[in-house]
């Protein structure tokens, strides 16, 4: 999959796209990344890239020529790709939302600075318009690394053996159950006797209720959002029993 992303700070990226995940994506070719700087698509002496809002008031605004000299050259070169605006307006990053651009041919993710942008590279091309959610962050840059990231993560072949996107939080519409690892007791804790038992399906039931038990205690609206199993449902009614003090 290809990611082009339209920025005014391409230094920031050098970090998180070169470790981990994302770097061993890149290596094995299953994602590309290209930066590309939208003032070098200024025409004017100074690179101008922002200006002063019409109508007056505080901050600046990100230019419309430099950004769309920049789109359109991207675009040209990727005509399949998906121009994705960054936007504390957008629709928010879920899961779903990660799921559906991991299907796309490429992005092209436009990161906002200042004010934001002009509202007519929106209207003219903006296929998809992302938030993090509702508050600010200075520019969309971080909001651009969460997309590449929680995208990339979703692409066969990116996560090793062993590593599965179905079993993490929101795979299948749950909150993961809690995760351990030794010593098997730390500070007086103990690591839960039923993950130290070597059977298989008891881990399995385990692992299925407590991921029940903290969806229903920390998002109870998720549970409303899939289709619940015979099992899963005489396991909330346990897990409602013993939360009041009944089993
Ligand atoms: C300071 S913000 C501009 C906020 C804008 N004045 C508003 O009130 O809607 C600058 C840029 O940061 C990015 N940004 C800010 N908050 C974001 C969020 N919650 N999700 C995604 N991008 C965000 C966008 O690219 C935005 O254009």
């Amino acid at each position: 999959m290809k990611f082009d992303i339209l920025t005014l700070f391409t230094g920031m990226f050098s970090g998180p796209f070169d470790e981990s995940i994302i770097k061993r994506a890149k290596d094995k070719q299953l994602i590309d990344i290209s930066l590309h700087n939208i003032r070098d698509y200024a025409t004017d002496r100074h690179q101008t890239a922002d200006d002063a809002p019409y109508g007056g008031g505080a901050g600046m605004v990100m230019k419309a020529e430099p950004l769309a000299a920049c789109i359109e050259s991207v675009k040209a070169r990727q005509p399949n790709s998906t121009v994705v605006l960054t936007s504390p307006q957008g629709r928010p990053l879920t899961h779903r939302v990660a799921s559906e651009l991991a299907q796309k041919d490429g992005l092209i993710i436009v990161c906002g600075r200042y004010e934001g942008i002009d509202e007519r590279i929106r209207t003219l091309y903006a296929e998809d318009d992302i938030s993090l959610g509702d508050f600010v962050l200075s520019g969309g840059e971080i909001a651009a690394m969460a997309i590449v990231d929680a995208t990339t993560r979703l692409i066969p072949g990116v996560l090793g053996s062993g590593e599965s996107a179905d079993f993490d939080s929101f795979g299948d519409g749950l909150l993961e159950h809690p995760q351990y690892t030794r010593p098997p007791v730390f500070m007086g804790l103990e690591v839960p006797e039923t993950l130290l038992s070597g059977n298989h399906e008891l881990i399995r039931r385990w692992r299925r209720k407590e991921s029940l038990r903290k969806t229903r205690l920390l998002r109870p609206d998720l549970l409303c959002e899939i289709e619940l199993s015979k099992e899963d449902i005489r396991m909330l009614k346990e897990i409602a029993m013993e939360d009041a003090g009944g089993l």
